[in-house]
């Protein structure tokens, strides 16, 4: 009979202090589902639809003064549909009008997997379009879904398709040269094609193109400023980490700058998006702004 209080006792302590582990192990993990259901609705329904608008200075060595702070839109890979509707990308392109840009670069996947994709796209095309110049190449996604509908639809928005040829804009007497490729995946690049003509010693050339991978042998070959998309940025990044799904054999291109062999890239991170989930890579607008380094 002693004994049993003082085992009531000692036991009524244990059951205290195992209720109290019990309980803070039931707060860490209510904490932690707490936060990784919050982390997933926000990759879920803030992020994909977040869009960071930015400017990019990027040095052009020989590029004209007139053409010193020339600013290209960089708006790519919308793969209207899923999940961005005409209704999201539609605010996208009026702000990136309201902040006058020389120009507008898409470059490629205007389209998702869904039948009135291309019906949304070329009317947001048409819209940028009537208000900016606006210069379009296609990729991998925009010929899965139909290229004819890219080839004659983007005509008719205004804007210019650029697939393997080039425009001379021209400032006075000062040139800057505006060029596109075909998708290296599924279609049939020609940078000779694209470049007839031209004089990449002399002249300032912005290469647009879809796949990032395409950068190995355009690079060092006279261009300035390659401008491209298709990563998405990989879409997930967890902190500290690269990005595990980038569709690309040179996965260190996933995203941002690079300058090699005298010619610079950027790689946007996309305004759409394949499946709607971001986290850690917003969807984004560049401004590229390019300088001129002459004095
Ligand atoms: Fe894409």
């Amino acid at each position: 009979m002693t004994d049993k209080p003082e085992q009531e006792n000692s036991g009524s302590g244990g059951k205290r202090k195992i209720s109290r582990r019990r309980f803070l192990t039931y707060v860490a993990l209510g904490a932690a589902g707490a936060g990784m259901a919050t982390t997933a609705a926000y990759a879920r329904w803030v992020e994909p639809f977040w869009v960071e608008y930015h400017d990019v200075h990027i040095p052009i060595p020989g590029l004209p003064l007139e053409f010193d702070g020339f600013t290209i839109a960089h708006v790519t890979d919308l793969h209207c549909g899923i999940p961005l509707r005409g209704e999201d990308v539609r605010p996208v392109l009026e702000r990136v009008v309201t902040r006058k840009p020389d120009m507008v670069a898409v470059t490629g996947d205007l389209v998702n997997k869904i039948h009135d994709s291309y019906d949304i796209a070329l009317g947001e095309l048409k819209y940028i379009a009537e208000k900016l110049p606006t210069y379009v190449i296609p990729g991998n996604h925009d010929y899965w879904e139909g290229i004819e509908n890219f080839v004659i639809g983007v005509p008719k928005t205004g804007a210019v398709d650029l697939t393997n040829r080039h425009l001379v804009l021209k400032r006075g007497n000062a040139e800057l040269v505006i060029a596109g490729i075909d998708d290296l995946w599924e279609g049939r690049p020609d940078l000779d094609a694209a470049l007839k003509g031209i004089d990449r010693d002399a002249q300032s050339i912005i290469l647009l193109l879809h796949n990032p991978d395409h950068f190995i042998t355009v690079r060092g070959t006279g261009i300035d400023l390659v401008l491209a998309g298709h990563t998405h940025g990989g879409q997930v990044k967890p902190p500290f980490m690269k990005a595990p799904l980038v569709p690309l054999r040179n996965t260190k291109y996933a995203r941002g700058f690079f300058r090699e062999f005298g010619t610079s890239l950027y790689v946007s991170r996309g305004v759409g998006m394949l499946r709607q989930v971001r986290f850690n890579c917003r969807p984004e607008v560049a401004y590229i702004v390019l300088r001129s380094t002459n004095q």
